[in-house]
């Protein structure tokens, strides 16, 4: 099975980027993990904080994947072209948040992923990753 794992904007900051909130693992210590975790998958990362770059990404990996794993971080507020990239693609979408976004501002409330993801989940801390592989096993 090859699942991705792609995020958006900010999220290559994880372990230095508000810790308070998103912990204090960096992401290529917590996919490095993973991999180990999960030898019989084949496991890939992508991050971007361009969004054209993600809509490439996602394009391409829904053509090429099992699945993919999406945290979208902002741009999962204000991102149609993501929104319908999700839409356009045959492979399944899981959506997640290491945050709870919905115990956060209004303006983290509403997704435009959302309605076209397998699933979605959110507020686990990075074990909302794992969680979603879970969901492909
Ligand atoms: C996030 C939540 C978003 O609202 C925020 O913009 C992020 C990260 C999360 O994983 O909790 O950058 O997607």
């Amino acid at each position: 099975m090859k699942l991705i794992i792609i995020n958006g904007p900010n999220l290559n900051l994880l372990g230095k980027r508000e810790p308070e909130v998103y912990g204090t693992k960096t992401f290529q210590d917590y996919f490095s993990d993973l991999s180990t975790k999960y030898p019989q998958l084949e496991l890939e990362y992508f991050q971007s904080n361009i969004e054209g770059e993600l809509i490439g990404k996602i394009q391409e990996a829904g053509y090429a994947f099992d699945g993919i794993i999406l945290n979208a971080a902002a741009y999962t507020h204000t991102s149609v072209g993501i929104g319908d990239a999700v839409k356009a693609i045959p492979c399944p979408v899981v959506e997640v948040h290491i945050s709870n976004t919905f115990s956060r501002e209004e303006y983290r409330h509403t997704s435009f992923i959302s309605p076209a993801a397998r699933g979605v989940i959110i507020g686990f801390g990075l074990q909302s990753y794992e969680l979603a592989i879970l969901s492909f096993l």
